[in-house]
């Protein structure tokens, strides 16, 4: 089952003479509980990509369907339990208190539940980010660079947590990194380049 249908996606930024096409006729769908890697050299167009599957910008043209959810910045004034209860709360439904506990033990947070982000490390603000998107069972999880600024440990820890996700809950997960490790663990890498998809592999399992 396609959970992203992506159908000749093109952005164009600006007009006339200075107009850059940062995604040039770009088609790729994804099953429920892949896991694809997004990689390229800067500025071949990952982060639009990205921007145009999350709904953030709009396409020139080409469409985008899409069953999914989004990893977003942690509000500064909320606690790590209720920044990850956040999209329930938006949704005027009852937080469930079992599946909360149970997200804060993966995620490895239980004791700093009651804690700001400006109280946690950049791993473990990462770490509840990925408990927000756990916490709706979202049949997508986008991640751009999630491991962008860590260190390694703490990108290893994104990153399992991520797989465990996938492969638990066979939840979809398509990730832009410039890590080739992390690439390596996908299932498929797509890699683009001037806003082309050059190559599109199924890795060994
Ligand atoms: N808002 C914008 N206005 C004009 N051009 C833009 C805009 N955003 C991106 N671009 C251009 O579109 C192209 C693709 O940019 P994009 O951010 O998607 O690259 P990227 O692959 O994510 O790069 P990086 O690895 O450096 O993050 C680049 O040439 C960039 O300069
Ligand atoms: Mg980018």
């Amino acid at each position: 089952m396609a959970v992203l249908e992506i159908n000749s996606l093109t952005k164009t930024y600006g007009k006339g003479d200075t107009s850059v096409t940062a995604l040039d006729h770009v088609s790729f769908s994804m099953n429920k509980g892949e896991f694809v890697a997004i990689i390229g050299a800067s500025g071949s167009g990952k982060s639009t990509l990205m921007n145009l599957i999350g709904g953030i910008d709009h396409s020139t043209s080409g469409s985008v369907k899409i069953d999914g959810n989004e990893i977003y910045n942690l509000i500064p004034t909320l606690t790590t339990a209720e920044n990850i209860m956040l999209p329930r709360l938006l949704d005027h439904r009852k937080p469930d208190p079992d599946k909360l506990s149970s997200i804060l033990e993966t995620i490895g947070l239980s004791e700093r539940a009651t804690h700001l982000p400006s109280e946690l490390s950049g791993g473990q603000q990462q770490r509840v980010s990925v408990g927000r998107a756990l916490i709706n069972d979202p049949a997508f999880i986008l991640a751009d660079e999630p491991t962008g600024n860590l260190d390694s440990k703490a990108s290893r820890e994104i990153i399992d947590l991520l797989r465990l996700a996938n492969k638990r809950s066979n939840q979809t997960l398509l990730v832009i990194t410039h890590d080739e490790k992390i690439a390596l663990q996908a299932d498929r890498i797509i890699t683009l380049g001037d806003g082309q998809i050059l190559s599109d592999e199924v890795m060994k399992a």
